[in-house]
């Protein structure tokens, strides 16, 4: 057990929203939080239908709520008509056209601000681009942009056409780029020339030039290039590639929304499984949207004069829903930020919040932790006194850096909303309701109402509070991924296996249940890693290992970090001699840049040991039990007799 779950299972400090807190709550004690969970399950589909009409705007309204017919395959509203955009903006026009949609700030401190009415003037703009370039409804796009307003327009832009966006984190490498192509069969790119993070240039575009010269692009069309920074740029391909300011120049500033079925696929987003090769996680429309803004309103509270700052990346699901989608869809004020947090100095974040009013702030474990070690202090010489609520998303918090967030950043005042969710569940899952639950620093406290969440054995019976387990959500919701892209057999497999009668959703992780109920996540248990809250897979690391020609076999294990949550540990024999030295120092170095080319620098791995063999069982199963603890640096305890090659295993301790 790692310390980090040893000491979460030893926390029981309550923090009860305050009286000022909760008087104000959307969902104000916990009576209004049963009283919602108790209407779910009487009528589960009405409960969700009601939803659905109230907070989403339709074109055509669903007379359908839930079809189970085609399990696991699950059908939400399926003959209601929307667009995700109308909802996003045109809905909030009459009310808030000069209402500020986005204030961004660049790595540089540049600011720049954009309306609800502007902004839909650009996605109108850009969609129509899109439109006269061919795209049209269900047509793939891929985007690979730097975090910008026009990340934003051009997921939005997409949306508008029914377009489906795969958006690829900016630091993933050529490589993942081009197998994301080939995957969904992408008919245009939209990227800029270049992004930039404390103070370096990120060349976007020569990346994706890279990616499409590797092959197997022959689906792609276009690449639109937006100008982010005045650099000279690399080889432009004419007839292929195209700015995106021409593009929108001439182009009418309203575009009538193509109106979609409420389970038409609004994006694929790829993540890691327990497989070499990532899955392309399906998500629709309507379900998708009403998981956005459910969760605005339920765990962010959210309130017209809110300003909202979501630090995820538009790459990973959680800046998909809270950062392009969510706040947009209930009308929010929102910040995003094109930097990285310990630039210029690690007081960046605080300074964003005391300047823009930050009254809602949401981000990651690992930045909490890094910002401590940098700088524990340091938000005190920051006014935050705008904030009033604090989110946690990506992987465990630990009580120490709970606390911290709470005493230094929240002022004791604002509660925390640790956040459980993944890239498949669309929006958050299992978290406090502010107003109503009282929080433990390191719980995700309770499922969202509507969220039938349990903890389950091997056989899929729930177990005793107190008693760890599998985490399975028992019945469908709407914002479920709908399939894997181009792999429906995966996605059975992957996420409603057998051994559950095909009826649960398996999260993947484990989790515990207190005496009280309070839901504890106690991490993966398929061959998935959380690094600084990004899922990477072992496999597809050892993949990118072996893929090097140097390189026989690998294996891949996580090492619990204190900064990072979890690190990556690669154990590598290599066809050649074993080196040592320098040799071996400067083999390291080597392959780890070999594993950032291959999928990108969050997968380099932090220690690489050499050995002549790897532990395996006699019939051939590597012992992973064995690298993890060698990984730790503990003495090796446990029975080694059904090892091959005991000797081994003090080659695989030593440090290179
Ligand atoms: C995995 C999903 C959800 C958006 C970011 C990551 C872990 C996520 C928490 C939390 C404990 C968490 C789980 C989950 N995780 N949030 N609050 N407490 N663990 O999305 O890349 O799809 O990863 O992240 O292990 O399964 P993702």
């Amino acid at each position: 057990m790692s310390s980090t779950i040893e000491s979460v299972l030893h926390e029981n400090r309550h923090f009860p929203p305050s009286a000022e807190f909760a008087a104000k709550a959307r969902v104000s004690g916990m009576e209004a939080y049963h009283a919602l969970c108790r209407q779910a399950a009487e009528d589960y589909e009405g409960f969700w239908a009601g939803l659905a009409r109230e907070r989403l705007s339709w074109k055509r309204p669903f007379t359908q709520v839930l079809d189970e017919s085609n399990a696991p395959f699950y059908s939400w509203f399926a003959d209601g008509e929307l667009n995700v955009s109308y909802n996003c903006l045109d809905r909030h026009l009459p009310e808030l056209a000069n209402k500020l949609a986005i204030i961004f700030e660049s790595d540089n401190g540049t600011v720049t601000r954009v309306t609800y009415a502007e902004l839909h003037r650009k996605v109108c703009q850009l969609a129509n681009g899109l439109k006269s370039l061919g795209i049209t409804k269900g047509d793939r796009v891929l985007v690979y942009m730097p975090m910008s307003i026009e990340a934003v327009v051009a997921m939005q832009a997409c949306a508008r056409i029914g377009a489906i966006h795969s958006v690829v984190f900016g630091g993933f490498s050529a490589k993942s780029v081009n197998e994301r192509i080939i995957d969904a069969k992408a008919r245009l790119v939209i990227t800029a020339n270049s992004g930039v993070r404390g103070g370096k240039i990120v060349a976007l575009k020569d990346t994706v030039d890279e990616a499409l010269a590797m092959g197997g692009c022959e689906s792609v069309e276009r690449v639109v290039v937006f100008k982010r920074v005045l650099h000279e740029d690399g080889p432009w391909t004419l007839g292929r590639d195209i700015w995106w300011h021409d593009l929108v120049a001439k182009q009418p500033e309203v575009c009538e929304p193509t109106w979609v079925l409420a389970d038409d696929p609004l994006f694929i987003l790829y993540t890691s499984g327990s497989t070499g090769k990532p899955k392309g996680v399906q998500h629709s429309s309507a379900g998708y949207l009403l998981g956005a803004v459910n969760s605005m309103l339920w765990t962010f509270d959210y309130k017209p004069d809110d300003v909202f700052w979501c630090t995820a990346d538009v790459g990973w699901i959680t800046g998909h829903t809270y950062v392009a989608y969510g706040p947009l869809a209930v009308g929010a004020t929102q910040v995003i930020f094109e930097g990285v947090p310990t630039y210029p100095d690690a007081g960046r974040f605080w300074k964003m919040i005391e300047e823009h009013r930050v009254t809602t702030f949401y981000t990651a474990p690992t930045a909490i932790r890094s910002l401590i070690k940098l700088g524990g202090e340091l938000p005190k010489q920051y006014n935050l006194s705008s904030l009033r609520l604090l989110g946690s998303v990506g992987e465990p918090i630990n009580p120490e850096a709970w606390i911290w967030y709470h005493e230094v950043v929240g002022g004791g005042r604002c509660p925390i909303v640790d956040t459980w969710w993944q890239t498949e569940t669309g929006g958050h899952m299992i978290t406090p309701l502010p107003g109503a639950v009282a929080t433990k620093p390191g719980s995700c406290t309770f499922p969202l109402p509507g969220i039938m969440a349990d903890v389950v054995d091997e056989a899929g019976e729930p177990v005793e509070l107190g008693k760890g387990g599998i985490l399975v959500i028992k019945r469908p919701f709407p914002s479920q991924v709908r399939t894997l892209w181009g792999d429906p057999e995966r996605f059975k497999k992957s996420y409603f296996p057998e051994e559950f009668n095909g009826k649960y959703y398996l999260a993947g992780d484990s989790a515990n249940r207190d005496a009280e109920g309070y839901f504890w996540i106690m991490g993966r248990i398929d061959d998935v890693l959380n690094v600084s809250g990004h899922r990477l897979g072992t496999m597809e690391i050892e993949s990118a290992l072996v893929a090097n020609p140097q390189v026989a076999e690998a294996a891949v294990v996580g090492r619990p970090d204190a900064i990072k949550g979890e690190s990556v540990v690669a154990f590598v024999v290599l066809k050649g001699a074993r080196p040592s030295g320098a040799e071996a120092k400067a083999l390291v170095a080597e392959l780890r840049d070999w594993v950032a080319k291959e999928i990108g620098a969050i997968a380099k791995p932090d220690d690489i040991r050499f050995g002549d063999n790897l532990p395996k069982t006699r019939s051939g199963k590597i012992m992973r039990r064995l690298l993890r603890a060698i990984a730790k640096g503990e003495s090796i305890t446990q029975d080694t007799s059904t090892l091959e090659n005991p000797a081994i295993l003090t080659q695989l301790q030593e440090a290179n």
